[in-house]
């Protein structure tokens, strides 16, 4: 299974809401992130929830007591994952869990980032090792590097992989599917264009065709 999902980082709720349900047949998950959840209110979970499962991607990475609250006031307004930073430890990682087990939700953990990232990049691989040793759901690996979603799929071998970076940060669809990924997150190319439905469509399209 291959699948697209749209990154909704617009500031706007009803944009918000309009946007998820125009591409809704091409998605299977709209993901939040703070442009949106600090506009909107955390309640947009909620209300996007009944369009698409929502993943909250607050990117958690604090001290583990910390790090359950921000996730558990996601999944209480109904988002079906969290997005937590493996380099935050096993500690952290682990109160997360335990909190998305409480409501039957996912966590993905970012290895590394799509954008420069020099610093996580030296240790993305043990964090890929440490969110599939301790049940972790997914990881978060970068389509602007192909080769490393293909490096970071041999390690969690059938764990989800989700691969920001396609389209406005140059990363190709066709490659990052072939090199291993689960599902593409896409943002600015849908939402930032006169048609995005279309461009949804299309690079839905894309990613089908690629299934095997
Ligand atoms: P664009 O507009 O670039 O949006 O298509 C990408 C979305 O994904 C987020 N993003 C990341 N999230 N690890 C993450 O967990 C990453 O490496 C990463 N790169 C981009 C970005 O915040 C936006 O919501």
């Amino acid at each position: 299974m291959v699948g697209l999902i749209l990154a909704l980082d617009v500031m706007d709720r009803n944009r918000a809401i309009w946007l998820a349900r125009e591409v809704s047949e091409y998605v299977d998950y709209l993901k939040v992130n703070y442009p949106l959840v600090l506009s909107a209110g955390i309640e947009i979970i909620r209300e996007l929830s009944e369009i698409k499962p929502v993943i909250a991607d607050f990117k958690i990475a604090d001290i583990p007591y910390t790090s359950s609250l921000i996730a558990r006031k996601a999944f209480e307004n109904s988002a079906f994952a969290v997005i937590c930073h493996g380099m935050a430890g096993s500690d952290t990682l682990k109160a997360v869990l335990d909190v998305s087990d409480e409501f039957g939700g996912e966590v993905y953990v970012v290895t590394e980032l799509s954008s420069e990232s020099e610093f996580l990049r030296k240790f993305s691989d043990e964090i890929a090792m440490l969110a599939r040793d301790i049940g972790c759901h997914g990881i978060i690996a970068p389509a602007t590097r192909a080769e490393r979603v293909a490096q970071l799929r041999k390690i969690v071998g059938s764990m989800k992989i989700l691969s920001p970076g396609v389209g406005a940060q140059g990363g190709s669809v066709e490659e990052t599917i072939k090199a291993g990924a689960d599902y593409i997150i896409v943002g600015r190319s849908i939402y930032t264009s006169d048609e995005p439905k279309a461009v949804a469509r299309d690079i839905y399209e894309r990613i089908k065709g690629l299934e095997v």
